[in-house]
């Protein structure tokens, strides 16, 4: 499976991947280099190569990606000269919570004329550890609230079946170990994150079901506050480990020959650094370096996408065996690429950063081939989102045409 994204700054040829394995990328350049534009690149290339053979899911901080079911006609003629055409693709928006409540009734209505499926995410509490749940509150496992609560999902777990929010609290609320005062404070806790709608409340919800092969799954999470124990990184813990264990049980079936309920799945996430910073924990950090570094036999392929690598955490880092580079300012970015960059290559990527002058232009990087590239990367066929004045600028632009 090869996926085109450029063409060779020098040669002027044509710049594939290969992404018939499973891959870990990373794209970085600093602030409006062209990074989430990339980010939508590849998405739209494992769509034409793979269709459904795999599961393509972008985790959107930013809000911008559901862009990608309309064509991007301002660069029709750009795509002309690559022999591409402007082209939308089938996008299935997730919102954790309830979409109805957290965004305006116009703005969903225009989402859904422009033929984007916007469906709520309900998450399986049993798919965040005891300790998640733990930090998720802000409780110490060595002092009483946590320990009541981890024993609580602990029994939960070990029953062997699913469970709810609510199942947590009656387990909570039945513990003869725990004294009145801290039984309160995690039935408030408990209640509060029920009202949050982000949990399932009635059954367990399979991977399968929620996220689809051969369209564009965004996890919208820019309605959701931030931070290391935030809700943005809730969710990401929870459907990594879903996935996770999904794919790994699917794994096993074909290697068996069996039909797979489940294809291989690519996770791209932007804003990386929220998820997996260089020091400090978050709740989804554990689940993400784990498969950075165990997603290869399953099929579990990761893009992180950050303005800065020194900012990523060091174990993901290494584990990209694809970077791509935009222009690069700072020294410290420049040697976080350079410990990844492998011996064949010298200092020659410090230099070859230096020398991107424009946005869209790249350095790829790929250890699997161990080959480097200076390029440009291809137009968009769907419409990029991430520009700050793109509506405005379009209108413009409509008119001026007339
Ligand atoms: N390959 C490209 N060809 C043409 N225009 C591009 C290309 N890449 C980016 N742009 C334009 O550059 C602008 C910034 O791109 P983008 O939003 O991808 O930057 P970014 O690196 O993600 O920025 P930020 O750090 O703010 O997230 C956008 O207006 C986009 O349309
Ligand atoms: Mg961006």
């Amino acid at each position: 499976m090869k996926l085109l994204l450029g063409r060779d700054a020098v040669h002027n040829g044509p710049v594939y991947l290969e992404a018939g394995g499973a891959r870990a990328v990373l794209i970085c350049g600093k602030r409006g280099s062209g990074k989430s534009y990339t980010l939508g690149v590849f998405v739209e290339e494992l769509l034409t190569a793979a269709a459904d053979a795999i599961i393509p899911i972008i985790v959107d901080p930013i809000g911008v990606y559901h862009t990608m079911s309309l064509p991007n006609e301002l660069q029709r003629d750009d795509l002309f000269r690559w022999a591409l055409n402007p082209r939308g693709y089938p996008v299935r928006m997730l919102v954790p919570g309830d979409p109805e409540a957290l965004y305006d009734p116009d703005v969903l209505r225009a989402l859904r004329e422009r033929q984007v499926e916007v469906v709520p995410l309900q998450l399986n509490a049993a798919d965040l550890s005891p300790d998640g749940w733990c930090e998720l509150f802000g409780a110490n496992i060595n002092q009483p609230l946590g320990i009541v609560l981890f024993r609580a999902v602990q029994s939960l777990i070990e029953r062997g079946r699913d469970f709810t929010v609510r199942d947590i609290a009656r387990a909570v609320g039945t513990d003869e170990r725990a004294n009145e005062t801290t039984q309160e404070a995690l039935l408030n806790r408990l209640e509060a994150a029920r009202t949050w709608r982000i949990f399932a409340e009635n059954g367990y919800m399979p991977m399968d079901a929620i996220f689809r092969p051969g369209v564009v799954n965004i996890v919208d999470l820019s309605r959701l506050e931030s931070g290391p124990r935030g809700r943005r990184n809730l969710t990401v813990s929870v459907i990594a480990r879903n996935l996770f264990r999904a794919r790994a049980d699917a794994r096993l079936r074909e290697e068996f020959g069996l039909a797979s309920p489940l294809p291989r799945i690519w996770l791209a996430i932007d804003e990386a650094h929220q998820f997996v910073p260089a020091g400090g924990t978050t709740l989804a950090k554990e689940q993400l370096v784990r498969w950075a570094k165990e997603g290869r036999q399953p099929g579990l392929s990761l893009i992180v996408a950050s303005q800065r690598p020194s900012a990523i955490d060091r174990e993901v880092l290494s584990q990209c065996d694809v970077v791509l580079s935009h222009k690069l300012t700072t020294r410290d970015d420049v040697s976080a690429l350079n410990r990844l960059s492998q011996d064949y290559m010298g200092s020659e990527l410090q230099a070859l950063i230096k020398r991107l002058k424009r946005v869209g232009e790249a350095i790829l990087v790929d250890d699997e081939r161990e080959t480097v590239h200076h390029l440009s990367i291809r137009p968009r066929r769907s419409r990029h989102g991430g520009s700050s004045v793109a509506p405005v600028e379009e209108e413009r632009l409509d008119l001026w045409s007339d």
